[in-house]
């Protein structure tokens, strides 16, 4: 199939590549002439395992083309995906005005039968003013369809969540759109689901927000676990080995950040407002994960007692690993909020770094995790990358001015630690003191 992508962000990236990879002909087409420069020379803006590589291969085997040009891209193909930013106003609803222009030039750049998706994360009844959109401005009244097939696709595991997703969800009002999507998705071999567009709207806004209500109640069962010395990965064990539950998002942290939840969150609760329903629920899932940066500080203020002038180590930046990405991450607001009270800040982190460049100001950016624990009152782990679950703790001691870690994502075992003469804070566990 010919396919166009309107919007090179990370889902239209990943998308436009696997479904190239899968043998269509795609254009990922994107208003940003000089990521589009890079992206012809297979140099990708973002950090996802395996992307590169993908891109390269289906560059070269002319399966794969980049564009700035809308309306030539959209004259080539029978399908345009639309996959460009649905940012947070400052009210929490979110920006539609990069749709409704990618809607408005579709319109006017149509040749003839176009079935439009939506793909990017929207609030229920976007397809339905798309349509409108496209309807107004389609003065020469190509037939086209309208559908809804959003990605639930995770960054760091994206091309693999892609090509093996737990499920496909196609919003369709045509057995022409329904026809042409089932066909595309065919060689995925994954369950499909067709429904109508605002179901299709509505399943990505709750499945996000479903899961953020899982990490925030077992964040709030953390603080209940703190409270009387149990421990809450084996609370989140117990409760995930009941298949209704599952165990997975059940790890207790710091809270929730990245690009997705905290937007999708914000925007669920103010289309539902603005639907006349007040989704009281995930204002608190929203207040807990806010909470759970609180409580790591005063963890960090209980384990220092005064925080100014004192050297902490930050080890992650990225709001989960294998990913570059900081879009609400936790680390800002938490070294942020040490400095506001005067500690000196030293971070390493294996990806994030250059876009921690950008948006932190008076931090020692450190070459490994050793360098940064060097001299420093405390060490603190805000991301649970695979190589600081590997440190050499005992180098570690040694390098620290004092045996202290607070932990955010219990990567590290009490028992192991104690033995180890570490001060040993963590998340909904006891502490080894
Ligand atoms: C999420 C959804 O998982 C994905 O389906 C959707 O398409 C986009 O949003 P992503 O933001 O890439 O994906 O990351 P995810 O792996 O879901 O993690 C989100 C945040 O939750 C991270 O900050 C992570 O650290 C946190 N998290 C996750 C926990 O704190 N505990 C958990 O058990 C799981």
């Amino acid at each position: 199939m010919n396919i166009s992508i309107i919007g090179s962000g990370y889902v239209g990236l990943v998308t436009g590549t696997c479904f190239a990879e899968l043998g269509n002909k795609v254009i990922c087409v994107d208003n940003d002439a000089a990521k589009i420069k890079r992206l012809k020379k297979a140099s990708v803006p973002i950090y996802e395992p395996g992307l590169e590589d993908l891109i390269k291969k289906n560059i070269k085997s002319k399966r794969l083309f980049f564009s700035a040009d809308l309306k030539s891209a959209v004259r080539k193909s029978e399908v345009i995906f639309i996959t460009v930013g649905t940012p947070s106003k400052e009210n929490g609803e979110a920006d539609l005005t990069g749709i409704e222009n990618v809607a408005r030039s579709i319109a006017h750049n149509m040749n003839g039968y176009k079935l439009i998706v939506e793909k990017s994360t929207v609030p229920v009844e976007t397809g339905a003013w798309v349509k409108r959109t496209i309807d107004m401005h389609n003065h020469k009244k190509y037939k086209f369809d309208v559908a809804s097939s959003p990605e639930f696709l995770r960054e760091g595991q994206a091309i693999s969540d892609f090509m093996h997703p737990d499920r496909i969800v196609i919003g369709v009002e045509s057995g022409k759109a329904k026809d042409i999507l089932l066909n595309l998705y065919k060689p995925l071999k994954s369950a499909i689901l067709v429904t109508d567009i605002k179901s299709a709207e509505l399943i990505k806004h709750a499945s996000n927000s479903f899961l953020a209500a899982k990490i925030s109640f077992i964040n709030a069962v953390s603080n209940l676990c703190e409270k009387v010395g149990a421990d809450v990965a084996k609370v989140a064990e117990g409760m995930g080995l009941d298949r209704r539950i599952n165990g997975m998002f059940l790890d207790a942290g710091i809270g929730y950040g990245g690009s997705c939840f905290p937007k999708d969150i914000d925007a669920f609760i103010s289309i539902s407002e603005k639907l006349g329903y007040d989704f009281s629920l995930l204002k608190e899932v929203k207040n807990i994960n806010n909470a759970q940066k609180i409580n790591f500080i005063e963890k960090i203020q209980d384990s220092l007692w005064i925080v100014k002038d004192k050297t902490i180590a930050i080890l992650g930046l990225a709001f989960k690993p294998n990913t570059d990405d900081i879009r609400s991450a936790a680390s800002i607001d938490i070294i942020r909020m040490l400095q506001d009270q005067g500690a000196k800040i030293k971070v390493y982190d294996p990806c994030a770094v250059n876009n921690a460049k950008a948006v932190l100001k008076k931090v020692k950016f450190c070459k490994d995790s050793y360098d940064a624990a060097k001299g420093s009152d405390c060490l603190v782990v805000v991301t649970e990358w695979s190589e600081f679950k590997e440190l050499d703790l005992v180098r570690i001691k040694k390098l620290l001015k004092h045996p202290l870690i607070i932990d955010g994502r219990n990567i590290y075992e009490p028992i192991q630690m104690k033995k180890l003469g570490f001060k040993y804070v963590s998340i909904g566990r006891a502490k080894v003191v």
